[in-house]
Formats: C-alpha cells, structure tokens, sequence
C-alpha cells in the first residue's frame, strides 16, 4: 500500500508524511522538485522503506506517469506548489507552471493510470488536492465567513493559480469520472514553515531583536490553523471524503494580524526578555502594504465536522507556543535555512536534475 505526495519536502508536506509515516505506516513516495521551499532536513530520519524521495517537476509527464506505473499507488495527494502570495505578485510565472500546469499535468496521467484500475483498486483510488480558503476572495469583517458554496475570486496570481488548478480538478470529476477531492484550508502555522511566511518570520525577527514588518494597518485578519491539525483533516478526507466533494478546513481562530504580532511578542519576550528590557512590540514596523492585500479569510467549517467528524484540536495560544518552541529548539534548522546551507547540499547531491528548479 503505497501513497503518492506530491511537494512533500515543503512545510505541510514534510508535516504530513512525518505523522503518515508514524501514524498510519504506509509507504510514501514523495514527488519534488526542491525549489527553495522544498527542504530535506524536514524529512530527515525516515528510512527508505517508508520515504522515497523522488526529485522532479509535478508538470514532468514521463516522471508521473513512471511513478504511477511502478508504485500503483491507492492515493495521489497534491500538495506541490508555488505557495507564497508576494512572491507571486513579483514573479508570476513559476505559479502558472507549477500550480495550473503541473497540476493538467497530474489529472491527466492520474485519468490514464485510473482507467488501467479494475475492482477494488478502482474504488479505493482517490485524487486529493490541497488548496486554500485564498480562491474565494477577500470578506468583509461583517461578512458570513467562507463555505464551500462560495464563489470564486481570487485576488492574488497565487490564489488565481490555485482557483484555476481548482476548477480543473472539479472538470475531471464531472468530465471524466476520476474520484478527486479537494480541501480549502485556512492558514497554516507551525515547525518547519519557511521563513518568508508570517509567523516563522515574526519569531525569528522578534527573537534576533529585528524589526516586525507589519503590511499596511495589521488590521487583516486571517483564520490559522496548527499544522497537525490540517494535517489529520487530510487523512479523514482522504479516508472518508467523497468524490467530487470539496471540504473547507479552518481552525476557528481569527486574528488581525496585529494581534497576532503582540502574541507573538509576549511569548518571545517571557522566554528571552530583549537585551534593552522593551517589549518586542516596540520593533513593530508598519510598512507599505501588498498589493491586493485580501483584507479577511474565516471558514465555516460545518460540513467536514457534521459529514467527517472532524474538528480542529490545537488552540491558537497552545499552537503559537509549540511553534516557537519547535524555532528555538532547532537552530541547526534555521541557520541552514538562513545561510541557504541546505540548498547548497541539494545542488551537490540532485545537480543538474534540479537545475531547472526555480
Ligand atoms: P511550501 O511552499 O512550503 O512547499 C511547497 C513544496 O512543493 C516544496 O517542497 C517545493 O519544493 C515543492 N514544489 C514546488 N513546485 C514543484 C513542482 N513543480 N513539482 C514538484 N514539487 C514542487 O508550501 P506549503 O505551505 O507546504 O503548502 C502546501 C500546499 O498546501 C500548497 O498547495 C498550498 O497552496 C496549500 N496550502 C497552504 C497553506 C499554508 O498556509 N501554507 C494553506 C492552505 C493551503
Ligand atoms: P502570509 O504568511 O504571507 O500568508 P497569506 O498572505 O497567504 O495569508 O501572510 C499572512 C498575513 O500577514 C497577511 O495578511 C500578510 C501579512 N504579512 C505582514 O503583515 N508582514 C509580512 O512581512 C508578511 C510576510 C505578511
């Protein structure tokens, strides 16, 4: 029994196959391309019997359709892309790549490798794709929050290239039959997120005494949700969804993000009080917004409680705290992050297959 997981070096990937591997004791194969989001010292420790590391591009034909055919996995769970919104408002074209090619590119030789499957393996087979609560748009603080019958409006080239990769996988169930399902999830916090993301970069800033960059007013709200708890969400859909369903995932807990800067401060200044004795949130530093910035995302996540009994268990305050301790536990992690240090090693080892990487 074998799953096939796409972008599983990245932050919720590497989450997910680490409880996988523990929890439910299959094998994973692992396709990614390693961008710079793409980080082996996430995985590091898994033996070969329950990770298999396969270097490669999601939008790379031959690679999946060979994978498909040697491994057979039951499952295929899509969590390769492009995922950060400023550095898609920069540089667009690597998220069309990545997340509407790539994922054509998955549907297409999951649709071939569906139609070889007979009986059981036929039933078992799921797609799931993982997307975010970003393709419907930004609400208003009076707003009811988003389900999954809301429409799509997506703001960003990220949120557009995961609405259109959205759509596609909708076709291919209507179209073709093929048994996907998709997750619109909130924001995801917790160890090993890169630190171009907001609450990795506040603790690290906060704890090298740096400035906090705060986008605008601070007075975006954002729905977060812990890791883990995204992560079991993803099981009980891929174990209990049904096809052609989607399932919005959120973690009941929004915050503007100014709140959530002072939280981050508090935590930080009780564990390594700042060498001047002044609160974090004197390094609070309002800058020049996005572009576009959505201004809310809250969930309404009804459905996957009532239909899958799902419910988030980490409280905001409990999940801030496990993240910054995961941060100032593991220095070795961030300094290799920091120095670039764990892209040379990738350079060394996959060299010119990873040339074309980012
Ligand atoms: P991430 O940026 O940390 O990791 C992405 C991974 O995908 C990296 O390992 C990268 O090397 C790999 N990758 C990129 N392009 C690839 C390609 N063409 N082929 C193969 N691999 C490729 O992202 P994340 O935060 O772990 O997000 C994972 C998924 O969850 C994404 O699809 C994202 O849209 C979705 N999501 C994220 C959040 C969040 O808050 N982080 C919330 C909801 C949904
Ligand atoms: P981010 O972690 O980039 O996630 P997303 O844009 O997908 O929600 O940002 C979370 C919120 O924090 C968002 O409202 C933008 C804001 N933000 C800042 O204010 N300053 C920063 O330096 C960053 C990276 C984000």
């Amino acid at each position: 029994m074998t799953i096939l997981i796409t972008g599983g070096a990245g932050f919720i990937g590497s989450a997910f196959i680490l409880e996988w591997v523990d929890e439910v004791k299959e094998k994973v194969v692992n396709l990614d391309k390693l961008t710079y989001a793409g980080n082996l010292d996430n995985l590091a420790g898994l033996s070969q019997d329950a990770h298999e590391l396969v270097v490669g591009d999601i939008a790379d034909r031959d690679i999946v359709t060979s994978l498909l055919a040697k491994h057979k996995p039951w499952a295929i769970l899509n969590l390769a892309a492009e995922s950060h919104v400023d550095r898609s408002i920069y540089a667009p074209a690597s998220f069309m790549d990545t997340n509407v090619l790539g994922t054509f590119n998955l549907l297409e030789v999951a649709r071939s490798y569906y139609e070889t499957l007979s009986g059981y393996e036929k039933d078992k087979f799921r797609f799931l794709h993982v997307s975010t609560d970003e393709v419907f748009g930004s609400l208003s603080p009076c707003d009811p929050p988003f389900n999954e019958e809301t429409p799509y409006r997506p703001n960003s080239p990220y949120s557009a290239s995961k609405a259109a990769a959205d759509h596609l996988v909708r076709a291919y169930f209507k179209t073709y039959n093929l048994p996907v399902i998709t997750t619109n999830c909130s924001n995801n916090y917790g160890p090993r997120q890169f630190p171009e993301k907001f609450i990795p970069l506040l603790i690290l800033n906060a704890a090298a005494d740096k400035n906090l960059p705060v986008y605008g007013d601070g007075q975006q709200i954002r729905d977060w949700i812990f890791v883990a708890d995204h992560c079991r969400a993803l099981r009980e859909v891929l174990f209990k969804g049904q096809p052609g369903e989607t399932y919005c995932i959120g973690g009941n807990q929004e915050k503007t993000n100014l709140e959530l800067v002072h939280e981050v401060c508090e935590i930080i200044d009780q564990k390594l009080p700042s060498p001047d004795g002044l609160s974090r949130t004197t390094r609070i530093a309002h800058v020049t917004d996005r572009p576009g910035h959505d201004r809310r995302y809250a969930i309404d996540d009804r459905k996957i409680r009532e239909k899958l009994g799902f419910r988030p268990k980490w409280t905001f305050e409990a999940g801030l705290k496990a993240t910054v301790e995961w941060y100032f536990d593991n220095p070795g992690w961030v300094e290799r992050v920091q120095s670039g240090a764990y892209r040379k090693w990738v350079e060394l080892h996959y060299g010119s297959k990873n040339k074309k990487g980012d």
